[in-house]
């Protein structure tokens, strides 16, 4: 029966016992008398150490314990003499389960880097550092079921194809069918690809916000957990054309209840990843440590990683208006000429994220919450504010990250919700099931959006959200 490497090292009972394990091997040394293997199974960061003495193994076995190869090894658990490990395996048995050609196989034992291991992404959860991310990345995911379930909130699963822009912008993917034949004509006997899901135009979801807004004036407090998909320009490193989103909505909230909410939410999380992924995430932070080496001075952070984590858990965020953060900013000197690269343009136009960043790393030095945006740069479905020029918006701002969460205390009367869209030019026609919670048992309500990605970036330490997710979809990456 095997046993996981995780259970091995974690549970004194199985020394001297005799164990079988199965894993990928990283690396492997070898002397006439003895060969030492380092075996991986992805339960945990270490290796095992294999101890396969020659004269116990065929040669024809020997030759294929290579890096990458898949094995089965049995034999007693026994403390070890070396350094770096407390136990290793003195191996009786050993079969190999998949050989890898050592020419062929592209992960050869060094450090390859994170550009190279993108254009693998079938092999980089080999690799310490993405077995590690996607290991916090799962722990992260259980983190929001179970923050949500524990204050009685429902999970809704809210629908991938759909009609209506949630957000209004205009960056949705359009979705199609390939067989010409489901699809209708135009009256000139054209095929009509505008109407293309059985005869209706329908999209990708950019936010399942729209839907969770209805069944939070049916349960109260809801939360959503799926995939987003935005046809906008994902060339950077904080962007991906398909990201997950953990997007809460609860009836009876007003905007200060909402930002507790996040609040909250975040340092659960963060809390949730500190206990539970201790070893990975010391790993990690020796990584960035390592990585901070090689950058400029003005670059480095002041933190390592794991100050960052334990900063924001203990400290309260920061809040302010959108309006007094542009003053702050109208203020400032952030570098030596004393310029920001993109000037502030002034009241009423969105931050650029160098002006963010400047608010929370350089300013505040700590997480921001800013609120009450101007009504013009935000979304339709936002709650008017009584000066006729803001809304009931907030958007937290993570140091190195940038914004993390955007949400808003929504606008619960018909009249002005339907003022608001027509001003904005969104259509009422494929929302009117929208408009209708307005109609009957309006009340106020609000919610938010995390970008799960962004979260597992700020964790993990990872500089590019291409490699906080298995299989990123930029616009240059689609394949696998
Ligand atoms: O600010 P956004 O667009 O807000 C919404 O979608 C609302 N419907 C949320 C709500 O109130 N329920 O997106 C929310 C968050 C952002 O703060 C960011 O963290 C993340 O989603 N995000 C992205 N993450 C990765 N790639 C992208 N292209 C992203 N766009 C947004
Ligand atoms: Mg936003």
């Amino acid at each position: 029966q095997r046993i996981k490497i995780k259970e091995l090292l974690n549970s004194p009972q199985y020394v001297e016992q005799m164990v079988t394990v199965k894993g990928w091997v990283r690396t492997r040394r070898s002397n006439k008398n003895v060969s030492f293997v380092a075996l991986n199974d992805g339960s945990v960061i270490h290796n095992l150490q294999l101890v396969v003495d020659p004269a116990h193994i065929s040669e024809a076995i020997l030759k294929d314990i290579t890096t990458g190869a898949c094995i089965s090894a049995t034999g007693t658990l026994v403390p070890s003499q070396g350094s770096g490990q407390s136990v290793e395996l003195q191996v009786q048995a050993l079969t190999i389960l998949g050989k890898a050609d050592a020419d062929k196989y592209p992960l050869q034992p060094k450090r390859h880097s994170l550009e190279f291991l993108r254009e693998i992404a079938h092999l980089r959860p080999r690799t310490n550092t993405f077995s590690a991310v996607f290991r916090v990345r799962h722990a992260l995911a259980f983190a929001v079921h179970k923050f949500f379930n524990d204050r009685g909130f429902f999970y809704i699963h809210t629908p991938i194809i759909t009609a209506s822009d949630a957000e209004g912008a205009g960056e949705m993917f359009r979705v199609s069918t390939l067989d010409p034949t489901r699809l209708p004509k135009t009256p000139e006997g054209a095929i009509d690809y505008a109407e293309d899901f059985f005869g209706r135009e329908t999209n990708l979801t950019v936010s399942g916000q729209l839907e969770g807004e209805l069944f939070a004036m049916a349960l109260s407090e809801i939360y959503t957990f799926g995939p987003t998909f935005r046809a906008e320009n994902s060339n950077t490193a904080r962007h991906l054309a398909e990201f997950w989103m953990i997007e809460p909505e609860m009836a009876f909230y007003d905007l200060t209840d909402n930002m507790n909410l996040a609040e909250d939410f975040l340092k659960y999380l963060i809390n949730y990843a500190l206990e539970h992924c201790a070893d990975d995430l010391d790993f990690l932070n020796k990584r960035a440590l390592e990585e901070d080496k090689n950058k400029k001075k003005e670059e480095q952070s002041e933190l390592s990683l794991l100050e960052r984590l334990h900063f924001v858990v203990d400290n309260p965020f920061e809040r302010l208006t959108y309006t007094q953060a542009i003053e702050i900013l109208r203020n400032s000197k952030p570098n030596k000429k004393g310029k920001f690269q993109f000037p502030i343009e002034g009241w009423g136009t969105d931050l650029q994220s160098e002006h963010e960043r400047y608010l929370v790393e350089k300013h505040f030095k700590k997480p921001v919450i800013l609120t009450d945006y101007p009504k013009e740069i935000k979304s339709f479905y936002m709650k008017q504010n009584d000066d006729g020029k803001t809304v009931g918006a907030m958007d937290v701002l993570f140091p190195g990250i940038g914004e993390i969460i955007g949400g808003s205390q929504r606008e619960e009367d018909y009249d002005k919700l339907v003022q608001r869209m027509r001003e904005m030019h969104v259509p009422e026609d494929t929302l009117w099931w929208y408009l209708e919670t307005r109609k009957f048992g309006t009340t106020p309500h609000s919610g938010f959006g995390l970008g799960f990605e962004r979260l597992v970036q700020f964790v993990t330490g990872m500089g590019n959200i291409r490699d906080v997710i298995p299989f990123p979809r930029t616009p240059k990456n689609a394949e696998f």
